[in-house]
């Protein structure tokens, strides 16, 4: 008897067995939508596709059971300050209501399983990286720099996130000097960049009223001229504090740097 109940039990669990991919439609989809979204389809959303949320989810995180918790944690609990999406996704959209008690945490295993494994997509992985590389593409276009940081390493920005990391090992004394060559370089880069501001909307002004070739030239050679001073202004930084750091530090901050 013991044997039969224990076949029916196994075998009405494997009837109702329900995959991850189902359970996910069910309970998910409704918000998430599981295909690849193009960008008309963005304003009618309800919340992030699935694809964009496993995306930001996985730039988060690298560890498979750190990212299964946290789904499994998120949908009963979500919460602003745990959201690991751009923060505007959850200004835009909300805060996901909890599925506290609708969905068992034993399907919850199951769904982040699924998308786990599913999302996101490559077709969405390629499509976020032609759209990154259109926007560094637009950056470099509309940057007043004929090196753009994507060229030169961005010693400053490297300097400043490893500022008080011990391996660097920064003294107080180099610091000062650092501090010192940041602030002339910042100074300076603040002046040339308004300046080209007001010489490109002046071309454009010149452009749009038809004003004479001559005229718009002279604008254009000025701003150029800008464009120079403003890479010596980067090189002339970079050169300063290089001088100030010792081999080993620029090897840690640089590592692909050829000197
Ligand atoms: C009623 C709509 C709705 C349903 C149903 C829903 N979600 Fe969400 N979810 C949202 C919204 C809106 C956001 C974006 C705001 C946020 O992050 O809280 C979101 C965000 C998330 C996030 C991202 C957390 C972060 O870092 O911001 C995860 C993970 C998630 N949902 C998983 C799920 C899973 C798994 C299911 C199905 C079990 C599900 N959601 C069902 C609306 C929903």
């Amino acid at each position: 008897m013991k044997k039969i109940l224990l076949l029916l039990s196994l075998t009405s669990t494997m009837m109702f067995a329900v995959t991850g991919a189902e359970l996910t439609k069910t309970n998910c989809a409704s918000c998430h939508m599981l295909t690849t979204p193009t960008p008309d389809m963005i304003p009618t959303m309800k919340a992030p596709a699935m694809d964009a949320v496993m995306f930001h989810i996985n730039l988060a995180m690298q560890d498979k059971k750190e990212i299964k918790d946290f789904i499994v944690d998120y949908v009963q609990y979500p919460k602003a300050s745990k959201s690991v999406c751009e923060s505007n996704k959850v200004q835009h959209f909300g805060v996901m209501p909890s599925l506290k008690g609708k969905v068992s945490e034993q399907d919850l295993a199951s769904i982040a399983e699924h998308i786990m494994t599913n999302f996101p997509s490559s077709e969405f992985v390629t499509m976020i990286k032609e759209i990154q590389k259109n926007d560094k593409m637009n950056a470099l276009m509309n940057s007043p720099f004929l090196i753009n940081s994507e060229e030169l390493p961005h010693l400053t920005k490297l300097l400043m996130l490893n500022w008080d990391k011990a391996k660097l090992g920064l003294t107080d004394d180099q610091k000062e000097k650092l501090l010192l060559v940041r602030h002339e370089t910042l100074g300076a880069m603040k002046e040339i960049q308004e300046k080209v501001k007001v010489l490109e909307d002046e071309i454009i002004e010149f452009t749009v009223d038809d004003e004479s070739f001559e005229k718009i030239y002279a604008k254009v050679e000025e701003l150029a001229k800008l464009k120079v001073e403003a890479t010596k202004v980067q090189l002339k930084c970079l050169k300063e504090s290089m001088k100030i750091l010792n081999d080993a530090q620029i090897e840690y901050l640089l590592p692909f740097w050829d000197a």
